[in-house]
């Protein structure tokens, strides 16, 4: 087993680091503040290849394995962790779900824009009654000779104004449970497709999150992807994925957290010493250490395991409930360490805090990812 990088992957964790201090650091407090989307460094990550990275080059990605995918998120995520879930969702909710499951012609129609940057994606299945019990939706899609009317509404959707396509879930079959779901692809701008108000969040508060309207919403039978009724399998296979980009994303925090609590306890004098001469400090930087470099190996034993084709379902659970919690638990803590200072917006560590709590709720919260990892080793459903 090696652990060292490769010389390929030193670059790409040079060319997202030096990326996210020049071009994400500078204004990050201001666009948390305002809750402004980053528009045009999500432009400059497509153009680094930052926004399809795991999609061959025929298709417009930047053609990396996983574990390279990782180590450039991690980076955007120490900085920005809202850039962090935009080039998150675009990456593995919808470039790897297009790449996985859509026909030529779809993918030579979407995944090309999304892969490349041009277009930006989002994944749509929560609704405002069905969020950890996912199967349980009441949007539906009638089929209607060579098209699907859509109608229904769906919640909490990453980049859900900012994004030219959607991949929505949708009940193509009522009464037959998650067996009736098919995933659509819905550009902006198609008659009947709207969305609702930019949420006012905790944390995340650069990327937009907002409810989607589909009214009488008029889709081509081209737009199905994969089978009728094999949506949910779709969106569960996928989540797969999502949840190494999610603990990454936490793990960027978390490693955040621990650089800035050295940075400071460091310099901060108290009783005539630095604090980082206390045991107390010691104590908590090296928690903080250890645990990050557990969340990082975790991600990377998943990561490896999707890009050798095993399964990795239980341990991309493993490496989101524990990545999430060392997020919050090192933001917590590094706050702590600031003290004072810490729990001012303008040292920017209030932020890691809030924004390391969206890690442990979405693609499947920290319940949810230990019900799969006991279901899977338990066997019982
Ligand atoms: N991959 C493929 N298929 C899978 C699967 C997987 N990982 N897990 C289960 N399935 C299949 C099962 O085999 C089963 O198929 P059969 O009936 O043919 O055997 C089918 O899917 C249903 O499985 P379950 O009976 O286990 O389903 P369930 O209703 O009990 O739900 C769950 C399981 C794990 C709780 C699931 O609902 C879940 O993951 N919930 C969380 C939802 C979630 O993560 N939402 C995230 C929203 S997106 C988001 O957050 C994006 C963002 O903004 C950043």
């Amino acid at each position: 087993m090696d652990f060292s990088y490769t010389e390929e992957q030193l670059l790409i964790q040079k060319t997202a680091r030096e990326f996210a201090l020049d071009h994400l650091a500078p204004c990050v407090i201001n666009r948390d503040e305002k809750a402004e989307f980053p528009a045009e460094q999500i432009k400059m990550m497509g153009e680094l290849g930052f926004m399809g990275m795991m999609i061959p080059e025929k298709w417009g990605g930047a053609e990396i394995d996983t574990i390279g995918y990782c180590i450039a998120l991690e980076e955007i995520n120490a900085v920005d962790a809202s850039a962090g879930v935009i080039m998150s969702v675009n990456n593995s909710l919808v470039c790897q779900l297009l790449y996985t499951y859509a026909n030529d012609n779809q993918k030579e129609k979407y995944l090309k824009k999304l892969a490349s940057g041009e277009w930006l994606g989002a994944f749509s299945l929560s609704e405002p009654q069905s969020g950890s019990d996912a199967s349980n939706m009441l949007a539906v899609a009638k089929k209607d000779n060579d098209h699907y009317i859509i109608n229904g509404t769906k919640n909490w959707v990453s980049s859900g104004i900012s994004c030219d396509a959607v991949i929505v879930f949708v009940m193509t079959e009522k009464g037959i449970g998650h067996k009736g779901i098919s995933a659509f692809i819905v550009e902006k701008g198609t008659p009947g497709f709207s969305h609702g108000k930019k949420e006012n969040k905790l944390g995340i508060r650069g990327s937009d999150t907002c409810e989607l309207y589909f009214e009488e919403c008029k889709v081509s039978a081209e737009n199905l992807i994969g089978e009728e009724g094999n949506g949910f399998k779709i969106a569960l296979g996928t989540l797969d994925g999502g949840r190494i980009g999610i603990a990454t994303q936490a793990l960027g925090i978390a490693r955040a957290a621990l650089d800035r609590s050295i940075e400071y306890a460091n310099e901060r004098k108290q009783f005539g010493k630095t604090i980082s001469s206390f045991g107390a400090i010691q104590d908590k930087i090296a928690t903080m250490a250890t645990n990050v470099d557990a969340s990082r190996l975790l991600i990377h034993r998943a990561a490896k395991l999707k890009d050798e084709g095993k399964p990795y379902k239980k341990e991309a659970a493993m490496a989101k409930v524990f990545a999430s919690q060392t997020a919050m638990q090192n933001a917590t803590d590094c706050v702590q360490i600031f003290g004072g200072y810490g729990y001012m917006q303008e040292y920017g560590v209030e932020r890691l805090m809030r924004d390391a709590k969206i890690t442990q709720i979405y693609e499947g919260t920290s319940e949810i990812q230990q019900l799969i990892i006991a279901r899977t080793l338990l066997g019982n459903k």
